[in-house]
């Protein structure tokens, strides 16, 4: 028997935020208190956010959060100001980042906190309450998938490991993909948020959890942003292709809400922590070998071939270069200052628990040195 769940309302279109006060109505009820958690101060200049804002409905907090990859720190820091309002609704507009601190924000919402040891423990031991307050996601890069997925990853450096805050009760009340805050991202980061939804559906279509659903899903998903993704670089600001990068980003965050990430995730962790390699460039630096890696254990190979607009495997590499140099993304472990003799200890913090795993092919130290090698 197969499953798929996935209770997220979504919104979709240009320009859908203009309705929020609607779609609170129908996602959530009345809110009384609202903490609107935003990447930057630009969002709230907005217009569309600035009418949000003078809406007599409820009180909203506005909240700058700006940390890229949040850490326990960043959390109790959040929490404390948000504390003051008691909210019952936080809106998120941001990327990945703002969306996984927005979800964690809900779980701890009900929670007696005084400290970052508090929040760190909380994390750990996973004994965040079932949240009372719900959230809603308006992604600004189209790539995370976070606003429709029930888990978030909060970094702590101090003991220099990934957490994750996860529960089946913490998904969004709604996603609102509205491709007008995408508009303002750098060509790169567009580009790179894009790929990592390839990552994503690309992991989704093979994960050991994988269901025909899932695999559906995957394959539109690559396929819709593969296909669009010239445009995206050589028009850039076009509306086509940054609709078409919205829409495929959320539908490969549907495919791997129902099955986690698998090889490219996890071996790309350590990069980010430990190099500051931006997430969705670390994970694209990795599709194409994992996807020679995994070959010989692809189930229905040829669909994920015609999904990627290639006749065979070793084709995604020459696919991937031309795209991580039309965008001028760099793409070698040696560009981001790692040395060749860091690759054992890359190794070493390769392996996540319930990622790598997942992937359908068991991977040994020598295997994940070997792809790392590669894209050295
Ligand atoms: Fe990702």
């Amino acid at each position: 028997m197969y499953r798929f769940y996935n209770p997220v309302r979504t919104y979709l279109g240009n320009g859908c935020f203009g309705n929020i006060k609607e779609i609170i109505a129908e996602a959530v009820g009345t809110p009384k208190n609202i903490v609107l958690l935003v990447w930057s101060e630009s969002v709230l200049e907005m217009e569309i956010v600035q009418n949000f804002l003078k809406e007599d409905a409820y009180a909203v907090k506005p909240i700058i959060f700006t940390n890229a990859n949040p850490t326990v720190e960043n959390l109790f820091t959040l929490y404390t100001e948000a504390k003051a309002v008691t909210y019952d609704l936080v809106v998120a507009i941001g990327g990945g980042s703002v969306l996984d601190a927005a979800k964690t924000l809900a779980c701890l919402q009900n929670m007696e906190i005084q400290s970052e040891e508090d929040v760190r423990n909380i994390i750990n031991e996973k004994t965040y309450a079932s949240p009372k307050c719900k959230w809603i996601g308006v992604p600004t890069t189209s790539g995370t998938g976070s606003e429709v997925t029930c888990w978030a990853t909060i970094w702590d450096m101090k003991k220099g490991k990934k957490l994750s805050v996860e529960r089946q009760d913490n998904y969004a009340a709604a996603a609102v993909v509205d491709a007008t805050f995408t508009a303002s991202m750098p060509m790169s980061l567009a580009v790179s948020s894009a790929l990592d939804a390839v990552a994503h559906a690309t992991e989704s279509y093979w994960a050991n959890a994988r269901n025909p659903v899932t695999k559906a899903l995957a394959l539109y998903a690559i396929k819709a942003i593969m296909e669009s993704i010239d445009d995206l670089i050589t028009n850039y600001g076009n509306t086509k292709a940054g609709d078409v990068m919205a829409m495929g980003s959320m539908i490969a965050g549907l495919a791997f809400s129902n099955t986690r990430t698998t090889a490219c995730h996890s071996i790309s962790y350590p990069l980010t922590m430990h190099y500051g390699v931006p997430h969705g460039v670390a994970v694209s630096m990795l599709v194409a070998p994992m996807i020679v890696c995994n070959d010989a254990y692809l189930e229905d190979k040829e669909d994920l071939l015609d999904a990627f607009g290639v006749k065979c495997v070793e084709e995604i590499q020459e696919k991937m270069d031309a795209i991580h140099k039309k965008a001028g993304i760099k793409s070698r472990l040696c560009d981001w200052n790692v040395a060749k003799e860091d690759i054992d200890f890359l190794v070493k913090n390769a392996f996540t628990k319930g990622r790598i795993d997942n992937n359908p092919r068991v991977l040994c130290e020598a295997d994940v040195r070997t792809i790392l090698q590669n894209i050295y």
